[in-house]
């Protein structure tokens, strides 16, 4: 099937936040510049009682939102044609046969068999009742297995709780669907700047070589926000930022940092290696989760909309783990992600050894102790890779400055239009490539890791304590104390 065939995307949890700021955005760019056909039929599943013409209004604002002065009026009217709204509770039987006789409508209306993807969009805790009403209906089915038409899933994370119920969700899938039709989403994975990690290692022979823990001493993670749970109260206090970002957006950074060269560039390669790097990593137990672990919340969250007046989910997360590899053994990895911290920055940063310039007391250089160099990959904003590199200060006398090296997408690619991650993924998906999606192993994997420290939470909660934080500073200070006990600290490029 190419791009630009027709297809049905039905869209389920399509009143929601994720639809409004990124699916239909992504999905009129998509249109609009031919990468999508202009007859595809979109449908929005949801339980809030409007009509589709409230949800074309309501689409509508949110692409002129995103878009602004972008949007084309008289391309919507066209895409509106084939838009529709289907409303109903997601366990209620009735919502499917509806949907059914929707879709076939539109199989009748161009004489042939429409392509279904379903895209579940809701909080998690629907995503089984969904899937097997799907199964149920025989929606699930579509034009028939084993052709080019076949039906497609895709799911948003959190795949699961916990290792147990991810694997439960993965069999409900296997039972329903091929491992080709499945395409578990993780937005970060269709990110340019995180994409552009795999080119910037292996197509440049000079970062390879010293890419392991002979000339690195320690790779840090960050993934801050500004913002606080805002309107997504009641999905975020189920799920707290462990599983929000942790167990997916940042292991998937990590993996990308971490992964061999692959065999090829193809999906299964590409996996193969992610899947490797996260198995190795090195599980923190529930007994050490207060030793390597710091969860934090911001002050005032319980207060939040929607959210429990006694809740202890975390807005805040710091760790540090390791990896058991040839290439990685003994080098730290220090992750840290949060809400209501002092920026939105996500940023990747490799730390160099200290080159010997000493032999014992006598030092080649007098300022021995700035001499790292950082390779900080900027994932947003400010994309691009800075290398912090010593140069000697102009003048008499040998005095050493840190100095950048800039490599910035701003200024390197002016024309190039840089696609949101959800239109990378979006195309992806309808052209069948599964490079950018997450395997059900890498799933596991990760749930693996994450799953131990959600049990300490629970066993060792007295070890590892909640600690609330200021908002607008960078969490707890314990997070700092976890860096400064390996006598590092935290770094970001536009405070070094
Ligand atoms: C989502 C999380 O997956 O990623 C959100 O559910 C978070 O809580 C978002 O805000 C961050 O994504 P980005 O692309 O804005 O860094």
């Amino acid at each position: 099937m190419t791009s630009s065939s027709l297809l049905v995307m039905v869209i389920f949890g399509a009143t929601g936040d994720l639809m409004h700021r990124k699916l239909m955005p992504a999905l009129y760019h998509l249109i609009r510049d031919g990468a999508v056909s202009r007859d595809i039929y979109i449908v929005g599943v949801g339980r809030r009682e409007i009509t589709t013409d409230q949800f074309r209004e309501m689409m509508a604002a949110a692409v002129r939102e995103s878009l602004g002065s972008e949007f084309d009026l008289t391309l919507w009217s066209h895409i509106i044609e084939h838009m529709h709204y289907s409303k109903g509770k997601f366990e209620d039987a009735a919502l499917y046969s509806d949907l059914t006789k929707l879709l076939e409508g539109f199989d009748t209306e161009i004489q042939a068999c429409v392509p279904r993807f379903f895209y579940l969009a809701t909080p998690p805790q629907h995503y089984e009742t969904i899937l097997n009403h799907l199964h149920k209906s025989k929606l699930s089915e579509g034009c028939g297995q084993g052709t080019s038409l076949y039906t497609r899933v895709l799911i948003e994370k959190p795949f699961g709780k916990d290792l147990t119920t991810a694997q439960h969700l993965d069999q409900l899938l296997g039972t329903i669907f091929e491992e080709r039709q499945i395409y578990r989403i993780d937005h970060y994975l269709g990110k340019e700047t995180v994409q552009n990690l795999l080119s910037f290692r292996f197509a440049n022979g000079i970062f390879e070589p010293t890419w392991n823990r002979k000339f690195i001493d320690h790779v840090q993670i960050t993934l801050a926000e500004d913002i606080g749970v805002g309107t997504r109260g009641e999905f975020y206090d189920g799920v707290g930022t462990l599983r929000d970002v942790v167990q997916n957006h940042m292991l998937e950074m990590l993996a990308t940092t971490a992964m061999d060269q692959p065999r090829a560039f193809d999906a299964e390669s590409i996996r193969d290696q992610r899947v490797k790097v996260t198995r190795a990593i090195n599980c923190i137990e529930p007994k050490d989760v207060g030793r390597y672990v710091v969860r934090g919340q911001y002050e005032g969250y319980t207060k939040e909309k929607n959210v429990d007046s006694h809740s202890t989910t975390e807005t805040f997360v710091a760790l540090r783990l390791t990896l058991d590899t040839p290439r990685w053994r003994d080098v730290p990895f220090y992750l840290r992600a949060g809400k209501h911290l002092s920026k939105k920055t996500t940023e990747i940063s490799i730390h160099y050894k200290k080159p010997a310039v000493c032999i014992g007391d006598v030092c080649l250089f007098p300022e021995p102790d700035v001499m790292r160099n950082v390779l900080a990959i900027r994932i947003d904003p400010k994309e691009g890779i800075i290398l912090r590199l010593m140069a000697k200060k102009p003048g008499f006398g040998m005095k050493l400055t840190p100095v950048q090296m800039n490599f910035a997408y701003k200024d390197s690619f002016t024309k190039e239009p840089q696609p949101m991650a959800y239109e990378r993924l979006l195309l992806d998906a309808i052209g069948g490539d599964q490079t950018l999606f997450s395997r059900t192993d890498e799933i596991d994997a990760s749930w693996s890791f994450a799953t131990k420290i959600l049990e300490g939470w629970k066993t060792h909660a007295k070890k590892a304590p909640l600690i609330t934080y200021t908002k607008g500073t960078w969490g707890p200070s314990e997070s700092n104390e976890l860096m400064k006990k390996d006598g590092r600290h935290w770094y970001l490029e536009d405070d070094a």
